[in-house]
């Protein structure tokens, strides 16, 4: 696929993209991380800005897109709540309007999908999510072609999340999964499930690519994981029922015995980050042998920088 169908698109979830497309982005990612490791230098970006939009804290995701717009001649503005009027003093539609006139691509991390919607449909430039509270997209790229590099393609592989099913990650990665083909499972208390409307849809996307899509309360059901993901128990904006969070979630920490439950002496280990060790996810599996969450980070880059030079 010619990478030039995606100039002028944005990325809101991959449910906007098929199996296909997504798999162009991972082609492109992969080539990007070869001229990096190559020690290659590329200018695609001079005279390109990219506006950074951020509601929430970040590590990774800030400095993915700071570094991939600077290292190709681009010039990347960090834009806070603090800094500018988004969604108080000015609609989100205006600052899309003027932020469309001034710069080259927009990233957006927040709360609501609908602010990343409103930027996309107003501003006439790509328009990035970084996260809000239903996805994050740019980050089950990183996460697919970390699986990638461990195991060749990802199709047919079982990948299983256990932990709060209905957060932003668990919906990305069931989305990313049921378009690519990937075995997908959360393993979470019933209470955590994923919407039944976007399970529907993906259960729908399965159908296609040939994925198993699962959802189980069962810590049983990671027999046969190539990949175990789990994320922080209580996302951030809710700090306010993380004691709640913990009860629930605790019989689904991922340790050394859940790990010898996938049955494969090769299962590896992901998370997005930031991790909380001694709740979601314990010292001994974090950073040990089986651990891919550095590959998994520095993907991040990567991946952005795939997905920016596709369509910006
Ligand atoms: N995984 C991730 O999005 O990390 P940051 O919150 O540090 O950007
Ligand atoms: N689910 C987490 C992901 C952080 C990268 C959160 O939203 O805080």
């Amino acid at each position: 696929m010619d990478i030039k169908a995606f100039k002028g698109r944005s990325l809101l979830t991959w449910l906007d993209y098929t199996g296909e497309e997504i798999r162009s982005f991972l082609d492109l990612s992969k080539q990007v991380k070869e001229e990096k490791k190559r020690g290659e230098t590329h200018q695609r970006f001079v005279g390109k800005t990219v506006a950074l939009l951020f509601e929430k804290h970040s590590t990774r995701t800030r400095s993915s897109f700071e570094t991939a717009v600077g290292e190709e001649g681009g010039y990347p503005v960090f834009l806070s709540p603090a800094d500018i009027h988004l969604g108080e003093k000015e609609s989100i539609e205006d600052t899309a309007r003027v932020l469309g006139r001034m710069y080259s691509a927009i990233q957006f991390r927040g709360f609501k999908q609908s602010t990343v919607e409103a930027l996309a449909k107003y501003s006439g430039v790509p328009v990035y999510n970084g996260l809000t509270d239903d996805f994050h997209p740019t980050q089950v790229l990183a996460d697919i072609l970390t699986i990638e590099e461990n195991f060749g393609p990802a199709k047919g592989k079982k990948l299983c999340f256990v932990g709060d099913g209905r957060n932003n990650v668990a919906r990305s990665l069931m989305v990313i999964c049921a378009k690519l083909g990937v075995h997908f499972s959360i393993i979470t208390p019933p209470s955590l499930n994923p919407d039944p409307v976007l399970t529907g849809t993906c259960e729908s996307l399965a159908a296609v690519s040939g994925a198993k899509i699962r959802i189980s309360a069962d810590i049983a059901e990671v027999e046969g994981a190539d990949a175990i993901y789990t994320d922080v128990w209580a996302s951030m904006g809710e700090e306010a029922i993380k004691a709640e969070r913990v009860r629930l979630l605790s019989p689904y920490q991922v340790n050394k015995s859940l790990m010898n439950k996938t049955g494969h002496s090769d299962t590896i280990f992901l998370h997005c980050l930031p991790a909380i060790r001694g709740e979601e996810v314990t010292a001994e599996v974090i950073d040990g042998p089986k651990s891919r969450v550095w590959d998994e980070a520095e993907n991040r880059k990567h991946t952005i920088k795939a997905i920016m030079l596709a369509t910006m």
